[in-house]
């Protein structure tokens, strides 16, 4: 047992959950473990209600995982545009009833006439804004080929019975919620300086409001026809080029003709008896992940206790190396070589630990710390999905910011991503997330950028166990961790692990950043006594976990995060 245990009245040593959670000062007063939505059969947990019952409807409908997929994502974009999208992209890693597992990379590319210094001025310094905001930002989305790609395969409805609530839904329109507006009155005046006054969403919009999207409506009506040709060929790509060329934009008809969504091996490893399977490169969560899982396994986490000091110095200081090489090694497969066994061998992440000791903080390299606030302006979102043959799918999606590059297509109905800014713009200059790239995640044409979206599967005793991720840029990968650890080291249940407080590390900038007011002084002064810089405030970003847990009865628990609007629902 650890000093800190000791100190806290041996109350670890007889760990119970809630007694546990007490000793760390979490602020919600959880007594018993909590559990979230139960379910017998099928369950979907996504960032709003409305989207997570289209898509349990499309299941009792007859449908599967995949046709679920592709209602609950188009839901998504009706009624939560701050991440929800057709502009966009993200990963989806499956697991079919009979466990055979994939994935599928709908990742946005650089446009074919992008270039790697198109974000540096003439002095080489890095334009603020280009790769965050305006038609410039905007790598070619893959969303609609990912749904279509994925539902072709392996869905049992029609492209047309699958959409028809959705259209529904942004006709008739949906109120909204009081976290929906304040996001959206707070960037009003951006939506209008980017898109001009007669924009949509210039007007004022309040908590209650019933908003209505009779534009989109009628573009998912042409894509639910003509399928994913007419978002890449048809007349919605046309409009899109030239809508995005007039704002000084470079994504071209042909780089839209070109854009495929391409299936990849998932990541899989196994962590004590569970076997871990997450999405691969361009992604750097399923590598990032099994390297951390990796460097903490050799130590017995349930004996130090949930939010232990030693819990917290083993996470970050695996963490801290695992991100180190993120930054250095990975980036597209297509276009750079990834040392995938390397990284992922146990020989080598031992050796990566051998630096590590209880007694001190090891330090980042003397690479200069990047200048980055933690700003709430960004949001991807993650739906995780069980259908009644127990086919399992975990979906990370994304504009990357609040509303992508906040340029919204007017005669489409959607907003479009600011993707390129997960680029290395510049070696060594931190992106929007803090996060430092290297030659491998250089923009080139055609080139997927680095992720850290983590749509993740767990077996245990080589069945489904558990389906995870969340939005939170580079604290997506961190979060997924210890949703994963939660139930499986310190016995949480799904609702539970979802809710517990989260801290995170990415190696630089060198410092731990713990979601505010959750973790006691006592435990922080400790920490910073071993040599850790601590971050408590200023960082909203510690993401949104929407997980499903099938339970030892074989009934599913949903946990859906009260961070947000989140919802789990199932029959
Ligand atoms: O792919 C990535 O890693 C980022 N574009 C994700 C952005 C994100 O999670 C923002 N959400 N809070």
């Amino acid at each position: 047992m650890s000093i800190f245990s000791r100190i806290t009245g041996g109350i670890l040593a007889v760990t119970t959950l809630s007694i546990s959670i007490y000793s760390c000062g979490e602020k919600k007063e959880v007594v018993q473990a909590k559990r979230g939505t139960i379910a017998e059969k099928a369950m979907v947990v996504s960032a709003r209600e409305e989207a997570s019952q289209i898509g349990l409807d499309i299941i009792k409908q007859g449908g599967n995982a995949f046709d679920a997929m592709m209602a609950t994502e188009m839901a998504l974009a009706v009624i939560y545009p701050f991440a929800g999208n057709l502009g966009g992209g993200g990963f989806m890693v499956y697991r079919m009833a009979d466990g055979s597992v994939g994935s599928l990379d709908y990742r946005e590319k650089a446009p074919s006439a992008a270039y790697a210094d198109m974000y540096l001025d003439e002095e080489g310094n890095v334009i603020t804004g280009l790769s965050t905001k305006g038609a410039m930002a905007s790598g070619v989305p893959g969303t609609i080929s990912g749904i279509f790609t994925a539902q072709e395969k392996f869905g049992k409805l029609t492209p047309q019975e699958v959409l028809a609530p959705v259209i529904e839904l942004a006709e008739k329109g949906y109120v909204t919620t009081p976290n929906q507006a304040a996001r959206l009155q707070r960037l009003r005046e951006t939506f209008i300086e980017v898109n001009g006054p007669d924009t949509y969403f210039a007007k004022e919009i309040k908590e209650g409001d019933t908003l209505k999207f009779p534009v989109l409506a009628e573009t998912l009506k042409r894509v639910a026809k003509n399928g994913k040709e007419e978002f890449y060929q048809g007349e919605t790509a046309k409009m899109l080029v030239k809508h995005l060329q007039e704002m000084g934009g470079i994504i071209s008809e042909q780089d839209l003709a070109d854009y495929e969504a391409a299936w990849r091996d998932p990541i899989v490893f196994d962590y004590k008896e569970l076997k871990i399977i997450s999405m691969a490169p361009p992604s750097s969560g399923g590598i990032t992940l099994a390297q951390i899982f990796g460097m903490i396994e050799p130590y017995d986490l349930k004996k130090f206790g949930h939010h232990s000091p030693e819990h917290i110095q083993l996470l970050v200081e695996a963490e801290r190396r695992a991100y180190a090489d993120r930054n250095y090694y990975l980036g597209d497969p297509d276009f750079v070589h990834i040392p995938k066994a390397e990284l992922m061998s146990a020989d080598y992440l031992k050796s990566r630990m051998e630096s590590f000791t209880f007694e001190q903080a090891t330090k980042s390299e003397d690479i200069a710390e990047g200048k980055f606030a933690f700003s709430e302006s960004m949001e991807t979102t993650h739906y995780s999905i069980i259908d009644a043959e127990g086919n399992a799918v975990s979906v990370t999606t994304t504009l990357n910011g609040a509303y992508g590059s906040k340029v919204y297509i007017d005669e489409l109905g959607f907003f479009m991503n600011n993707e390129m800014d997960d680029f290395s713009s510049k070696p060594g200059v931190p992106n929007m997330f803090g996060l430092i790239g290297a030659e491998a995640n250089s923009i080139q044409p055609g080139k997927r950028m680095l992720s850290s979206m983590t749509p993740t599967l767990v077996e245990k005793e080589g069945k489904l166990w558990m389906v995870v991720g969340t939005p939170g840029g580079s604290t997506i990968i961190t979060s997924v961790l210890q949703t994963i650890l939660n139930v499986y080291e310190f016995e949480m249940g799904m609702q539970e692990a979802v809710e517990s407080a989260r801290f995170h590390h990415q190696w630089l900038p060198d410092r731990v950043s713990f979601e505010p007011n959750s973790f006691d002084s006592t435990l922080l002064n400790h920490l910073k006594s071993k040599g850790y810089i601590i971050l408590e405030n200023n960082n909203p970003i510690i993401g949104k976990v929407d997980a499903i847990l099938v339970m030892p009865d074989g009934k599913l628990e949903g946990g859906a995060d009260p961070r947000g609007d989140d919802k789990a629902l199932g029959f």
